[in-house]
């Protein structure tokens, strides 16, 4: 498996694991996670599972997070501080990708390539269909338009198969999604693209981490961007995303799109957004980036574990299947996600039992209310994207997680199919 830095996924293994605390920031940063009834505060022995455990992290990395934030109250440089640029170059030496930008958002993290690739009303980005809405709404803000194209049944992502009849004379780009963790084909991905002279934007929103052929997520395409929104694998404490690109010239492009648009202080030879991300959040992501690795372990061995309790179960449940990974990827499991047949019904029963789960996404972007009123784009067959919104759950995963709390996952998935 593609290991992130051995020594140090080794050294955080033999860690004392940290109990798990109920977190209600988890249930509120998943907006559709069904939170359960009972709560308790001293690990899901009983009670309630966390859905993620943000507390427990922090418990195990207070120290350092703590003194990396002293040292920014310290030394006073809140915005382009000297974490920023810190920040930036681990992000870099963690993806294998030669520039990094931290920006203010996942959102920014998307807008800001396509504005520095200078898209124009009337250019159309390909896309998938079932993604979080920020996919769709970028290219939208930077002035294209999304073409949806449909998933494939066994990993979510875009169906490859389908891009090429959804290249127009208008096409400038291809917007893949890593969702949940897991990479779509990127070698066939940048083959069409190269093809038909197109750049690929990866949104790696959920995928910092994730690996395909032993290169990582965000150095797979031109330029790609990541969230680290809290509830992502790589979470700061507020918004926060980063951009990352092989190509310097596009880089200098969008450093200067990130600060308003300037060349040099005062002096604005395009136009930019405020997208710079806080010195706080860059501190707060070096000391969480130094436990990454072995997080992302603990991740794939939770999932790994799941897929073994659950795997028996697939033949005699309609509908029921667990989370495929294609060869030669490494899912950093964002989501463990399942489907079932009833899921309103497998929900209930879920939540009665304590365990809170969370949709990822109830809808297809072009059926979303504002979408389907404004689009300009192409109607297209998005039949395996509207099953999948209609059938995906996904359960509690996160790296602090105990046996005995995923056991308690488990049994409850048991009884609620
Ligand atoms: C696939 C995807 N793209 C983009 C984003 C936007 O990231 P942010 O919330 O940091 O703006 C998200 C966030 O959930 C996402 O999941």
């Amino acid at each position: 498996m593609a290991r992130w830095q051995d020594g140090k996924a080794a050294k955080w293994q033999s860690r004392k694991m940290v109990k798990s605390q109920n977190s209600e920031m988890g249930k509120r940063m998943n907006a559709k996670t069904s939170p359960a009834t009972k709560s308790n505060s001293v690990g899901a022995a009983t009670g309630t599972v966390p859905f993620i455990d943000l507390k427990a992290q922090y418990r195990a990395l207070k120290s350092r997070i703590d003194s990396r934030i002293q040292s920014v109250l310290e030394h006073g440089a809140f915005v382009n501080g000297p974490e920023v640029v810190e920040a930036e170059k681990k992000l870099a030496e963690l993806t294998g990708a030669p520039f990094a930008i931290a920006c203010a958002s996942g959102t920014d993290a998307l807008t800001m390539p396509m504005m520095a690739l200078g898209l124009k009303t009337g250019d159309e980005v390909i896309t998938t269909a079932f993604s979080f809405i920020a996919t769709a709404e970028t290219i939208i803000l930077a002035g294209g338009t999304p073409v949806y194209v449909d998933i494939e049944s066994e990993t979510f992502n875009i169906d490859v198969k389908k891009i090429e009849s959804a290249i127009t004379p208008k096409t400038k780009g291809i917007m893949p999604v890593s969702l949940y963790g897991q990479i779509p084909d990127m070698e066939a991905i940048n083959a069409l693209a190269a093809k038909h002279k197109l750049w690929v934007l990866e949104d790696g929103a959920q995928s910092f981490g994730a690996s395909q052929k032993q290169k990582r997520s965000c150095n797979l395409s031109l330029v790609a961007g990541t969230s680290f929104f809290p509830a992502k694998p790589l979470g700061c404490y507020g918004d926060g995303g980063a951009i990352f690109t092989r190509d310097e010239a596009l880089y200098r492009a969008m450093k200067e799109i990130r600060d308003h648009g300037s060349e040099s202080r005062y002096y604005h030879t395009r136009l930019g957004v405020n997208g710079r991300l806080d010195t706080l959040q860059c501190a707060i992501l070096l000391a969480k980036m130094e436990r990454y690795p072995w997080e992302i372990e603990q991740r794939e061995r939770l999932a790994r574990r799941y897929s073994a309790a659950f795997q028996p179960l697939v033949s005699s449940h309609k509908h029921f299947s667990v989370p495929k990974i294609q060869p030669g990827n490494h899912s950093v499991w964002a989501q463990y996600t399942l489907t079932v047949a009833n899921r309103d019904d497998f929900q209930k029963k879920m939540n009665e039992r304590g365990v809170p789960t969370a949709v990822h996404y109830p809808r297809i972007m072009p059926d979303q209310p504002w979408y389907q009123k404004n689009y300009r784009g192409p109607t297209m067959d998005w039949t395996v994207a509207r099953w999948a919104a209609q059938h995906v759950v996904s359960l509690p995963i996160y790296p602090d997680m105990d046996e005995a709390t995923q056991d308690r996952v488990i049994q409850a998935v048991k009884e609620s199919l």
